[in-house]
This record gives structure tokens, C-alpha cells and sequence, in this order.
């Protein structure tokens, strides 16, 4: 996997979004799924910009959702739909035929994971998958341990991403579960891109470049992919070993 390091978040951020606007313009109906969390909110920023700067159409690009938590509806602040409302939809006046998201609330949460595995087959597949890491190593709500091999599921949110999560919320909410995109599902997206800002991301950007790619740290399964990149700013690489620093900038 390569991994590109950039001096600032406002860098990593700009070559992000000049990256998922050069896929749009080339493909005005590409298939994104991309992460909620604070890792993306710049990046969000610049391609809403850069999209109205430039007349980069979004409006056939489809979105399919990554991560959901269950039982929290989507009006709710702290929703994964309501951040890339926000963030995304909203500013990019997406139609909302176009908007494949988890209901976090529905009543049969498998069949939600269906009808999401449903509509990636039908759209072919996804070509971008961008990604935040979780302090556990999470990708989505893939939490440690997590079969490689399974597709939108529902899971037992561990103690980290529970406590961690809390942060999202303007109270404090009752977490238990989460819904998520599986491992098959990101890896079989034709570009996967793993995102990470700030020093406290340092430590299990370390494990998941440089230790055993293993199920217990979910993200250094992207190592396997076929086209995953790997977007860091300094701060988050500042533990990576100098061999694996000079690879990177080549
Ligand atoms: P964060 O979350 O971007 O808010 O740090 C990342 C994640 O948990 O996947």
C-alpha cells in the first residue's frame, strides 16, 4: 500500500478532495462511500469548494453509506448521515435518489444490510471508498476481530468506539451497536483511501503500516488491497520508522 505524508491537515485535506474531484470529473457517476468523523470534515470543505469553483458535477455521483449507529436516527447531530448531510449532501444538492445510507433506527437492521449489499451490486461495485481510522484500528464500524469476509453487517460497537464516539454527540447517547459496510466491501471498491490527521492517530497508524497485518487492527487489512493509498499528515505518521518514511515520499 503506498502512503503519502503531507506537512499540514490543510495539505492532506486539499490533496484529498483534489483527488475525489479528479475521480468525479472523470467519472460523473461514480459510486463514493465515504467516512463521517472529525478525519474528513476539511476534506468535505475543500471538495464542496473545489466543486462549485471548477463546475464539478455531482449530481450522478451516488453515495453509499459506510457506518451507521444503530438506533440513532438521522435528524440526530451526531448521525453518521446527518455529518455528510451536512458536509456533503446538502452543499452538493445530491438528489436523494441518490443516497444509499443504513437506517440506523430501522426495525430489521439485517434487512437494512441487505438493501445496502443490494444497491452496491446494482450499482456495480463501488469506486472509492474513503476511510478514517478508529483509535482501536476500526475501518467503519469494523471493530477488532472482525470476519475479513463479510459484507454490510451489524456489530457489538467495542469499548474504545463507545466511548470514543460519545465525542459526536451534542449529549450523552446510549451506543450499543453499529451498522456497517464489511471488509469484503472495502476491499473489493476499485480505490480505497485511508485517512488520518494528528499525533493521537500516530500509535495505530504505527501498528497498522509496519506491524502484522492482522484482524485484531481492522485497517492494516487494506495493506492487501489492490489500489489503497494511505493519506497521513505528519503528525499522524510522526511514529512511522525513517525506512518507511523515506518509501513514502518517493
Ligand atoms: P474520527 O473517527 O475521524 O472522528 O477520528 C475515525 C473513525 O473512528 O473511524
Amino acid at each position: 500500500m503506498q502512503t503519502k505524508i503531507f506537512d499540514t491537515p490543510e495539505l492532506l485535506a486539499r490533496t484529498t478532495a483534489g483527488d475525489i474531484l479528479e475521480l468525479v470529473k472523470n467519472k460523473p457517476n461514480a459510486v463514493l462511500c465515504m467516512a463521517s468523523g472529525e478525519t474528513p470534515k476539511l476534506t468535505n470543505e475543500y471538495i464542496v469548494e473545489g466543486a462549485k469553483k471548477n463546475g464539478v458535477d455531482f449530481s450522478a455521483v451516488q453515495f453509499i453509506s459506510l457506518d451507521e449507529w444503530a438506533g440513532v436516527p438521522k435528524s440526530n447531530t451526531g448521525s453518521c448521515y446527518y455529518f455528510l448531510n451536512e458536509t456533503i449532501f446538502e452543499p452538493l444538492a445530491i438528489p436523494e435518489s441518490n443516497i444509499h445510507f443504513f437506517d440506523g433506527t430501522a426495525a430489521d437492521l439485517a434487512a437494512e444490510c441487505e438493501r445496502i449489499n443490494r444497491a452496491i451490486e446494482k450499482l456495480q461495485g463501488i469506486d472509492l471508498v474513503l476511510v478514517g481510522i478508529g483509535m482501536n484500528g476500526h475501518i467503519g464500524f469494523n471493530e477488532p476481530g472482525t470476519s475479513p469476509g463479510l459484507s454490510a453487517h451489524v456489530i457489538e460497537l467495542d469499548a474504545t468506539t463507545l466511548q470514543v464516539g460519545q465525542k459526536y454527540f451534542s449529549a450523552s447517547t446510549r451506543l450499543q451497536k453499529g451498522i456497517s459496510l464489511g471488509i469484503a466491501q472495502i476491499m473489493q471498491a476499485r480505490l480505497a483511501i485511508l485517512l488520518a490527521s494528528g499525533t493521537k492517530k500516530a500509535g495505530i497508524i504505527k501498528k497498522t503500516l509496519e506491524e502484522d497485518i492482522t484482524t485484531a487492527v481492522p485497517a492494516s487489512i487494506l495493506r492487501r488491497h489492490n489500489h489503497a493509498v494511505t493519506l497521513l499528515d505528519k503528525d499522524a505518521a510522526s511514529l512511522l520508522n525513517n525506512r518507511h518514511l523515506q518509501e513514502a515520499t518517493k
